[in-house]
């Protein structure tokens, strides 16, 4: 076949150097613009694991990387005046010269063409040739010809950042933090030779304006960064080696996807490699593995399918069907790294203390969890977990899911919330045996606080027929019953959780309808009852719709929920959650998809919040000072022009005036148009963004399934509390199981059950061995 590389980085000569060793009798061409031996750019890092891979391809080639690269374990992090250090994190920094020269000089000991000082225009430009790879870089004249082709979707970041090299010398990868009178900078720092390192330096783009670095040549530019860094650096230099770009040398981050990698031009098939077609940010240092691992991809593609230039179109799309997966998944794990990067200096430089920042730098990719980072430095997560735990006074090493947390007067046990869960049992608005079984349960398996399911004010502002209600005597015996069994036969606390279903009452219980939240018939055996809302507006096209409120339908629902506090004082809950969150009465109000009003309840966000904030403050004045109160929020409608992550940290500050304790940070269920992006611990963000920028505790919630999640949650301080919900349905004592499973022995089983205990751990520890030993293999 004749091939030929437009473009001699990383990608462009590691393809052609594999080809030819894969057939000799390829004809390969690399054509590069840059002079031999010339290129921009300091050092560049990769894993250990990609330079195994590459052995795997190429010996010669990996070895020659060894010898010159750097390697080194640890993470060192400066900021506030502290350096704190972890290990065995596994990287490889090189010179990118370095690693050019050695992918060029083995391209010629293979055979491999090289053209230098070839600015190539057009892939139309060599018609004789059977495959062209567009391994010319982020600004790939090859893509940009045929955008319709490639469809490449480019995303521009906000950050501005620099990439300087400086002599002195750096024994990890380091991270500098420095805080201007405009707002924090930060560098990213790693030794790539003997006598260099990269530094990148970082700030958002508000900053850099204000600091005019906008007017400022790179000459200015690197006087302002020595100067800022200037106790890091005692007394080196930093030095650019881009004086080809013209003006300012501050860059922002592109991100690139492809829909199409490759197509047929009318003479040759022309596939993009490498940032052509991916770029991922210099947060996890990935964008070399990248463009060497689709190297490897596409040759591996070859020698599975044949090396034939009739084989071409099939080769190119398994090529892309196997290489797109693992670019999304480093796309996205940059992505969280780079947002970690773009508002650390608003949302955790001056929130955490220097350790917490650090544990919440070490997992901003979100792919390192906290058990990875045992491996990594049990020594150091351990003096972490001693830190964490002093912060609630408690002595020793533990993990954070199992430090005690305190609200008010109350102190829960640990970290684990049982979250609210609606089970559709009640009769007449009365909670039974049934949930004296459910919650009984729960609450003696390990949890330190035992959320109620939603409970109602008054009859019409239930759900379902099946749900629970406190209106009446009865109704507050029923739940005494419960809470005196709770707090006689475990260390669990209890709460309850109020909310008015609004325009989403009156459905059916799940298992009788169509589906979730569908409405009750008019002449449906128990009854259907009206609606209120915010607006008239339906929950579902086919529901009832709602009467808008009027400030009396306001003032009888604000009493009922007062009355309804009272009993919940009466029936000795230890805590309370008001319902504001998944559409219901009070999120009507919150969001302008279900709030239309034109009275002082509608329009802006303060206005939307007014009822809400009526009814909290009600509740607030009669519920006991000393015991706590939550917010469940949804803080995201994951609908265009519904509440957004940035509303939600307006809504936790104004609870938060009122007198909330905590945010119990959700997210949906306020419009059937909604369209959420699930995942590990998908609201987790917003929990730590309202932690973090409101000022107030809070509680995630959300596909947390795990210990491991709980205290990686826990320790980054992107939460306070973690409400697991659905494990719990699978599991009453998930929270007793999750402490056998990562070993942890201290936490108090009911009496009854101790046997059971050293059953359990031992099978896990067991488990544990055996996951060890293979791992040895
Ligand atoms: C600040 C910064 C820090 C980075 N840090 C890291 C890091 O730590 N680790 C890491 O892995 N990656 C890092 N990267 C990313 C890394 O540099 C790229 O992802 C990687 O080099 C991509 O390889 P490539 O071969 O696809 O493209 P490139 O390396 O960009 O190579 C493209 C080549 O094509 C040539 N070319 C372009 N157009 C033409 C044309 N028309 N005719 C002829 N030749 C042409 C260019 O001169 C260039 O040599 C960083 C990037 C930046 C900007
Ligand atoms: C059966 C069921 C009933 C639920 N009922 C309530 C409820 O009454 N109040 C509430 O705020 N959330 C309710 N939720 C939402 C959960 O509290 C929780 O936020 C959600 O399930 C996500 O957590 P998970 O991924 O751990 O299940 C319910 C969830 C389930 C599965």
């Amino acid at each position: 076949m004749k091939i030929v590389c437009i473009g001699g980085g990383p990608s462009g000569l590691y393809f052609a150097l594999l080809m030819k060793k894969l057939g000799a009798h390829h004809d390969i061409t690399v054509v590069e613009r840059n002079k031999p031996y010339d290129t921009f750019g300091w050092g560049v890092v990769f894993s250990d694991q990609t330079l195994d891979n590459m052995r795997q391809w190429d010996v010669e080639t990996a070895n020659e990387v060894q010898q010159a690269f750097n390697h080194w374990d640890d993470i060192e992090l400066h900021f506030k005046d502290r350096v704190i250090r972890s290990g065995g994190h596994g990287f490889v920094g090189i010179g990118r010269k370095k690693l050019l020269n050695i992918l060029q000089e083995r391209c010629e000991q293979l055979g491999v063409k090289l053209l230098f000082e070839q600015d190539v225009q057009s892939d139309l430009d060599f018609p004789d040739a059977d495959l062209i790879i567009a391994s010319d870089g982020i600004n790939s004249r090859v893509r940009s010809r045929v955008p319709e082709v490639f469809q490449p979707d480019i995303v521009t970041r906000p950050n501005r950042y620099i990439w300087l090299g400086t002599n002195r010398l750096y024994d990890a990868f380091t991270f500098l933090f420095e805080k201007t009178e405009h707002g924090w900078f930060q560098a990213h720092v790693y030794k790539f030779d003997k006598q260099t390192s990269t530094f990148i330096v970082e700030c958002p783009e508000h900053v850099w304006l204000a600091h005019g670095l906008d007017q400022a040549d790179q000459d200015a530019s690197i006087a302002f960064c020595e100067k800022l860094f200037a106790k890091n650096l005692q007394g080196e230099k930093l030095m650019t080696n881009a004086r080809h770009l013209r003006g300012s040398a501050w860059l922002n981050f592109q991100r690139i996807k492809c829909q199409n990698w490759s197509h047929f031009n009318g003479n040759s098939h022309v596939v993009l490699m490498g940032d052509a077609v991916h770029t991922a940010h210099f947060a996890i240092g990935s964008g070399t593995k990248l463009a060497l691992e689709d190297a490897i991809e596409l040759v591996r593609q070859f020698k599975e399918l044949g090396d034939t230039a009739d084989r071409i179109p099939e080769v190119l799309r398994h090529y892309q069907a196997v290489r797109e997966i693992d670019v999304i998944r480093l796309q996205n794990a940059a992505w969280n790294a780079m947002e970690w990067f773009e508002v650390c200096g608003e949302r955790y430089c001056d929130q955490l203390e220097p350790e917490q920042f650090m544990y919440s730098m070490l997992t901003r990719s979100q792919r390192i969890s906290h058990e990875n980072l045992r491996l990594r430095d049990k020594h150091w997560l351990e003096g972490y977990e001693a830190w964490f735990a002093s912060r609630t006074a408690t002595p020793g090493v533990r993990p954070p899911m199992f430090t005690p947390y305190t609200q008010r007067s109350v102190t829960l046990k640990n970290r684990v919330v049982v979250s609210p869960m609606a089970q559709y049992m009640a009769q007449n608005g009365r909670v039974g045996d049934y949930h004296l079984v459910h919650l009984g349960a729960r609450a003696m398996g390990g949890a330190g606080l035992v959320m109620v399911e939603m409970t109602a004010p008054s009859a019409d502002g239930r759900i379902t027929h099946g749900c629970p209600g406190l209106w009446n005597d009865e109704q507050t015996a029923d739940f005494r019953r419960i809470t005196d069994w709770v707090h006689q036969q475990t260390d669990a606390k209890i709460g309850l959780q109020i909310g008015h279903a609004g325009p989403k009452g009156a459905s059916c219980r799940p298992w009788q309808g169509a589906g979730m939240d569908q409405p009750l018939t008019a002449d449906d055996a128990e009854g259907n009852w009206p609606l209120v809302a915010a607006s008239a507006i339906a929950y579902l096209p086919n529901g009832d719709v709602p009467r808008a409120m009027s400030r009396a339908d306001m003032d009888r629902i604000t009493t009922d929920f007062v009355a309804c506090t009272q009993r919940a004082v009466q029936a000795d809950f230890d805590w309370l959650e008001l319902h504001c969150a998944h559409g219901y009465l009070l999120s009507s109000f919150i969001s302008p998809l279900t709030n239309q009003r034109h009275d002082e309840y509608g329009g802006s966000l303060e206005n939307r919040l007014r009822y809400p904030l009526e009814v909290f403050a009600a509740v607030r004045a009669v519920w006991p000072a000393h015991l706590p109160m939550s917010v469940r929020i949804s803080a995201h409608d994951w609908v265009e022009g519904g509440i957004t992550p940035t509303d939600a940290v307006e809504i936790a500050r104004a609870f938060k005036a009122a007198g909330a304790d905590m945010i119990d940070c959700s997210s949906g269920q306020v419009s059937a148009q909604q369209k959420p992006t699930y995942g590990r611990m998908y609201q987790t963000p917003f929990a730590d963004r309202i932690r973090q920028e409101a000022g107030i505790a809070t509680i995630a919630v959300g596909a947390i399934s795990e210990a491991d999640h709980v205290n990686s949650i826990l320790a980054a301080g992107r939460a306070d509390l973690c409400a697991v919900a659905r494990p719990h349905l699978a599991n009453p004592a998930w929270t007793l199981t999750e402490a056998a499973r990562i070993g942890f022995k201290d936490l108090a089983w009911p009496r009854a059950y101790v046997s059971g205990k050293p059953q359990l751990e031992a099978g896990f520890a067991r488990e544990r061995a055996q996951q060890t030993a293979t791992k040895g293999d």
